[in-house]
């Protein structure tokens, strides 16, 4: 799983190069889109944007609803770079291949790392539409062996051993729940502890139930691989998972026949888009930048 690929600081630095060849922007955030939560990137004025497949040594994203675009660009003030699509374990890729823009952009000079994803719920309070603020993580992949920073350690980026106490800040968590107050959808918003499974398949009830028990609040099939490699070169980060289905947990759903699938993944993030986009963009803008 974890192949023996290894990417040497050169492979991250040329990309990086090739990309400060190819642009003006030196981005301060960089933005990690989900399923369907791409149309922020549009936001950005002044841009210059790259097909994933024209940029040397990015992997490829293979996903439907997952662009597969870098853009630069501005965002009130600040020079951002946005991923509009992201890289999946399931798709095959090792995870440092997953994970390999996250330290492009730490060698670009970007301090703070915003990711998005669609998740399923398991907690009662959070209802399809809704927005949970990332305040902790289960890496399960990672809880296994399936960590980006599994190999030798390259101390260029950070340390052998990284903390993950306290990885999505807690600055931007508090100035993101007052940025819902004030445009009127708090009651849409929640913190919650975030599971990343493997996938490409959803869960099995037995599954759901195991991470219900657990006291999962939302899951998905992204994120961890990219805040590990975030936190571990020192970028400050900010996650949200907008609810796109309830996961049923209950073995008294046996005999039920409907079931989750990526279309309907799609269409709730693709309706809350706009509400995402603009509690994102309200806090890059209020974000404090070197
Ligand atoms: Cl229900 N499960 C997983 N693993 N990922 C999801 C999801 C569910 N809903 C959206 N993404």
């Amino acid at each position: 799983m974890n192949s023996k690929e290894q990417i040497s600081h050169d492979d991250y630095q040329k990309t990086a190069d090739w990309l400060k060849s190819q642009t003006k922007h030196r981005p301060q955030v960089a933005i990690i889109c989900g399923s369907g939560l791409g149309a922020l990137a549009d936001k950005l004025k002044c841009q210059d944007s790259f097909a994933y497949s024209d940029i040397p040594g990015f992997p490829q994203s293979t996903v439907q609803g997952h662009a597969g675009r870098l853009v630069f660009g501005e965002l009130k003030g600040k020079t951002c770079v946005c991923m509009q699509g992201r890289f999946h374990m399931y798709e095959g890729h090792s995870l440092c291949k997953t994970t390999f823009p996250v330290r492009v952009f730490k060698l670009l000079g970007v301090e703070t790392l915003i990711v998005t994803n669609a998740a399923g719920s398991l907690a009662d309070g959070l209802r399809p539409g809704d927005i949970m603020i990332i305040k902790d993580h289960v890496n399960f992949p990672g809880l296994v062996g399936m960590n980006p920073l599994f190999g030798p350690n390259d101390d260029k980026f950070g340390p052998r051993f990284p903390a993950m106490s306290g990885c999505y800040d807690k600055g931007l968590r508090s100035s993101a729940m007052e940025i819902g107050k004030q445009l009127g959808v708090s009651e849409l918003m929640q913190e919650g502890v975030y599971a990343m499974v493997g996938g490409p398949n959803f869960e099995s009830i037995a599954e759901a139930q195991l991470l219900h028990r657990l006291g999962v609040d939302a899951v998905g099939m992204s994120t961890a691989p990219e805040v590990v490699m975030a936190i571990h070169c020192g970028l400050k980060v900010f996650g949200l998972s907008l609810i796109t289905n309830k996961v049923k947990h209950s073995i008294n759903t046996y005999e039920d026949s409907d079931s989750v699938n990526h279309e309907g993944v799609l269409e709730v993030s693709r309706l809350r888009s706009q509400t995402v986009q603009q509690l994102v963009t309200e806090l890059v803008s209020r974000m404090e930048t070197n």
